[in-house]
């Protein structure tokens, strides 16, 4: 049989602290109207002071055993945690993940901005399709508000944090994931940009420890690279924009997402919007949103999903999921009554999440 990876389980975490624009209005020359008009974002889930990338990544995963049973993790070999915001440089913040759930596992981060968990799923293709590893344990994670400086609005309005976990094994065709686009033009890094140990760019420019970045340039980098990758990767799996049922994109603004939507000819109903609820919390977006989409019953076995996303690098990865192939009891959606208020926040239904906000 073709070997074929794709997600079979999936788990969510948002902080339960809710920042409203009205919020930030109250501490810097903002206003809800700019933020909503500028980016369709309304209010974002930021985590507590004393909460990090290693304590949201632990609650999706307890999101995903909630949800699937701990079946789900037996098994695991491999954890990848993308994340732009790791508690410590080493050990891997992945490596606090497989010592949490006593994995028997390799383990390492993966740092690629914003399309970091694309760039996960990727890797635990090729691990997965390879034969190298059998079931990998895919986590997106965020602090990312822990690097915003609160005294700069053109970037403190944007972000979120937050975390997805999800398990990428080997499914049954047609179900899975096709080839995957992968992108990077380092050109771009001044236009977006946080320090770690440096102390500056190549081309001299200096780094904080602080996001740094240029809206419009990124905009417009980001208008182009969801329209390129988006098709490429719909050719990558042999399909036309018509063949794709939902369009799952990284959540940093409604406009670059509803232009990348009209470009592609699809309908509003046919793509997931929760920056709305969530800004941007970079590798946790697009967990966030299928999980979102799947508690909302619009996702179904053989749906053909298509994931983009872009960000500091300049860097972007796309590709085409078709959802489904899971063996494990519970579906994804089947939430019970007694679910802690954590858990709640940790979907991505958490009440306000909608489509075709503007
Ligand atoms: N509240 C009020 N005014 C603000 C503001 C805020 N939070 N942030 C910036 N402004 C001001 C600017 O100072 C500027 O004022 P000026 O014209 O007097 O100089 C004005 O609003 C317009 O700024 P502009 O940059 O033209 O706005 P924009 O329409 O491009 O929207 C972004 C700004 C940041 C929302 C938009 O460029 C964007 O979303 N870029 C992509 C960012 C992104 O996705 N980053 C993450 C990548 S993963």
């Amino acid at each position: 049989m073709e070997r074929r990876a794709g997600i079979t389980a999936l788990g969510t975490y948002a902080p339960a602290n809710i920042v409203t624009n009205d919020d930030l209005a109250a501490r810097m020359d903002t206003s809800d109207e700019w933020i909503r008009t500028r980016t369709g974002i309304r209010r974002r889930h930021v985590a507590a002071d004393d909460e990090f990338t290693s304590d949201m990544a632990f609650r999706a995963v307890e999101d995903l055993v909630r949800r699937y049973g701990e079946e789900a993790l037996a098994g695991t070999d491999l954890v990848i945690v993308a994340t732009n915001t790791p508690d410590a440089l080493f050990p891997a913040t992945a490596a606090l993940v497989q010592e949490r759930f006593g994995l028997s596992a390799g383990a390492f981060d993966l740092l690629a901005a914003c399309p970091g968990w694309l760039y996960a799923l990727s890797a635990a293709k090729a691990y997965v399709e390879s034969g190298q590893a059998r079931k990998v344990l895919a986590i997106g994670s965020e602090a990312l508000t822990k690097l915003v400086d609160w005294n700069d609005r053109s970037t403190a309005v944007l972000f979120g944090d937050g975390a997805g976990a999800t398990i990428v094994e080997q499914v049954e065709a047609p179900y899975g994931l096709a080839p995957m686009v992968l992108g990077a033009d380092g050109s771009g890094a001044p236009h977006l940009h946080a320090g770690a140990v440096g102390r500056c760019l190549p081309n001299g420019e200096p780094l904080t420890d602080k996001v740094h970045m240029n809206g419009r340039e990124v905009f417009k980098f980001a208008v182009r690279v969801m329209d390129t990758a988006t098709l490429e990767a719909i050719e990558k799996a042999g399909l036309t924009p018509d063949d794709i049922e939902l369009f799952v994109p990284h959540q940093a603004n409604f406009r670059i997402i509803d232009a990348a939507r009209q470009r592609l000819g699809l309908s509003e109903d046919r793509v997931v919007v929760t920056v709305d609820e969530y800004g941007n919390n970079s590798t946790a977006s697009i967990p966030l949103a299928l999980a979102h989409a799947l508690d909302e019953g619009r996702i179904r076995d053989g749906d053909r999903l298509l994931l983009v996303a872009f960000g500091g690098g300049l860097s972007w990865a796309a590709g085409v999921l078709t959802w489904g192939g899971g063996r494990y009891p519970a579906r994804a959606g089947a939430r019970d009554a007694s679910d802690d208020a954590a858990g709640r926040a940790g979907t991505a239904g958490a009440g306000t999440g909608s489509e075709g906000s503007s």
